[in-house]
């Protein structure tokens, strides 16, 4: 997702936090001056495209995302993910740190800061897919009610921002920076919509398994929503200015997967951070 998605399902998780969870995060949250889990969802893309020798973690730009063929049906960690340096495995082994009590408070600091990051990409459809290569729709470029962004518009960038910044009419500015303010406002009119039944499905994964296992399940839900509403609802003229139709269809799928994420991502603090 970009900065506002990441920021609102970061909100989303803030509401449903345990109180002994929530005392631990701002805890951590307070060694960086920070209050809410919002002010550091964006921070793994600020780290990713500096190089090393300029602090910065190029080595982290793969774990966003997992590169699943559409022509494959669910996650094969051995075929997908053989480095172990994607998504569906990086998130548990975050959670494992953050969960530790014996780790620093600086390591749990960041593994949080990771885990609110990417319990927010897992849930993106397009970070578990690629078809022809096109590594999560990044190579696919288009217009969107007829702007292309001199050309760097694309169906990846339209699914993390494109489509939430034009329902919600938001707008990034320089750095990732964002209005708080106007995520919280989107957040808890989608937590609104939340349903005291759906809090109880959406967690089951974790309830019944282990962060891995819920890890992969999440991750094919994402798979199976890019091929059958992100890619199947794309125009078949290639470079097709997308608009209304595609945004009538894909807008709900979006607000369902930024609800999941965020509810899901308190269920995994609450769990970590449990003892
Ligand atoms: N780069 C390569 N594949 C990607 C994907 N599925 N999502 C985001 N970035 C990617
Ligand atoms: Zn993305
Ligand atoms: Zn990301």
């Amino acid at each position: 997702w970009g900065p506002y998605g990441h920021a609102i399902v970061a909100d989303i998780a803030q509401e449903h936090l345990t109180p002994q969870a929530e005392k631990t995060v701002t805890a951590l949250l307070a060694l960086e001056d920070h209050q809410t889990l919002d002010q550091v969802a964006s921070w793994p893309d600020t780290i990713g495209h500096i190089p090393e020798n300029k602090g910065g973690a190029p080595k982290t730009l793969k774990w966003h995302y997992v590169d699943i063929d559409v022509s494959h049906s669910v996650y094969d960690q051995a075929r997908d993910c053989p480095d172990h340096a994607c998504v569906v495995e990086k998130l548990p082994e975050e959670v494992r740190i953050l969960a530790d009590t014996h780790a620093s408070p600086q390591e749990r600091l960041v593994a949080l800061k990771w885990i609110v990051h990417l319990a927010g990409d897992i849930h993106q459809p397009l970070h578990a897919a690629e078809r022809n290569k096109d590594m999560g729709g990044n190579a696919i470029h288009l217009t969107y009610f007829g702007n292309n962004a001199n050309g760097h518009m694309n169906l990846h960038s339209l699914w993390d921002e494109g489509v939430i910044d034009h329902q919600a009419n938001l707008h990034v500015g320089p750095f990732y920076s964002i209005d708080p303010v106007r995520a919280k406002q989107e957040a808890d009119r989608l937590g609104a919509q939340i349903t005291p039944d759906e809090t109880k499905y959406w967690v089951q994964d974790l309830d019944s398994g282990d962060i891995h296992d819920a890890s992969v399940s999440w991750a094919n839900e994402s798979h199976s929503l890019a091929r059958t509403v992100a890619y199947a609802a794309l125009p078949a003229s290639k470079g097709a200015d997308v608009g209304k139709a595609y945004t009538e269809l894909t807008w709900p799928i979006m607000e369902l997967r930024l609800e999941q994420a965020g509810v899901r991502l308190a269920a995994i603090l609450n769990k970590a951070l449990s003892h």
